[in-house]
């Protein structure tokens, strides 16, 4: 690919897990720290929060996610979603904080990935290179603990930063058309499959990208155990519809005055009505509880005006 000499520290790029061992230059954290908060953030709201590593807790952190690079990277982050200063800004002026869970996950993974990728962005401008850290799942408990994050913080991903003391190739993408759909999704065919799967094969050292993927995501591999532990954490941090599970919402609905519910099915998606003898809130959804959860907000809202 001929890419406009503007563009060039795109080709720069390169995961390294493997640094000098000197420190950044003197300035250069706060000019890469300045560059990931002016990264776009939705609403305004910078629903982010960076946790410097360091001493013993950048040691336990390495070991804890397997990834013992990150104790010898000169500089070292978790990149966490984080809807508790937001929580802490509303209450501060007097605002009772809303009840918008997975909006949170939205909002707050949305904003910590932009912002951290903008971090290692502005590191590699200026000649470090760094590694993402997904390996944070593999202890998310853990590290919730040990870096005493609040309900509302969530870690996303670790971040290392430092000068390569190595030099990998460029690592393959699959082909752009199957990135790039035009207005409808378009998909894949076998033989763009397998093209895809060719380009990758260098990734690995056996040539077989679909192996090393299936590891990770294929049944019994080591998604199925990171799942369980995510859900108990967002559970935990307070990023999960748990308090909208169904016997929640009946339970909210009977709290707001409304001792009766109805929920049927509709020639699309769900109706659900939560009643009392002198009026009734419904609402709609592609699922029961999401048409019970909206009735029971209006009902909600009604017996608090
Ligand atoms: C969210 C995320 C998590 C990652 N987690 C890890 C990790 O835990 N350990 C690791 O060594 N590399 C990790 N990586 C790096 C990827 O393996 C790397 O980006 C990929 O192989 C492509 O290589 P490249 O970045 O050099 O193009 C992660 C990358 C991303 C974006």
């Amino acid at each position: 690919m001929n890419l406009d000499p503007r563009l060039e520290v795109f080709t720069k790029h390169r995961t390294v897990r493997k640094y000098k061992a000197q420190p950044l230059e003197d300035g250069h954290l706060e000019q890469i720290l300045y560059c990931a908060q002016h990264a776009p953030t939705d609403a305004t709201a910078q629903m982010y929060s960076f946790i410097r590593l360091s001493g013993d807790t950048k040691i336990k952190i390495a070991e804890l996610t397997k990834n013992a690079h990150i104790a010898s990277a000169p500089e070292a982050f978790l990149i966490c979603a984080d809807v508790h200063r937001l929580q802490l800004l509303l209450e501060h002026k007097g605002y009772e904080f809303g009840s918008w869970s997975a909006v949170a996950i939205h909002f707050g993974i949305g904003d910590a990935v932009l912002a951290g990728q903008t971090m290692l962005h502005a590191a590699e401008c200026l000649g470090y290179q760094g590694c993402w850290i997904g390996g944070v799942l593999s202890a998310l408990e853990d590290i919730v603990d040990l870096c005493q994050l609040p309900h509302g913080v969530l870690p996303f991903a670790g971040l290392t930063i430092g000068i390569p003391d190595e030099a990998p190739n460029q690592r393959p993408r699959i082909q752009p058309e199957l990135v790039l759909h035009e207005n409808t999704y378009r998909i894949a065919s076998a033989s763009e499959l397998e093209t895809a799967l060719n380009r990758m094969a260098s990734i690995t050292a056996r040539g077989d990208w679909a192996q090393s993927l299936a590891r990770y995501f294929a049944k019994g591999g080591t998604m199925e155990t990171r799942e369980i532990s995510l859900k108990a954490v967002l559970e935990q941090q307070g990023f999960t519809h748990v308090e909208n599970s169904t016997n929640a919402l009946f339970a909210r609905a009977e709290a707001a005055g409304y001792p009766e519910i109805l929920i049927r099915r509709k020639a699309e998606g769900f109706q659900a009505w939560v009643d009392r003898p002198d009026r009734a809130h419904g609402g709609e959804g592609a699922a029961p509880q999401a048409a019970l959860e909206q009735a029971v907000l209006e009902a909600e809202r009604d017996s608090s005006s």
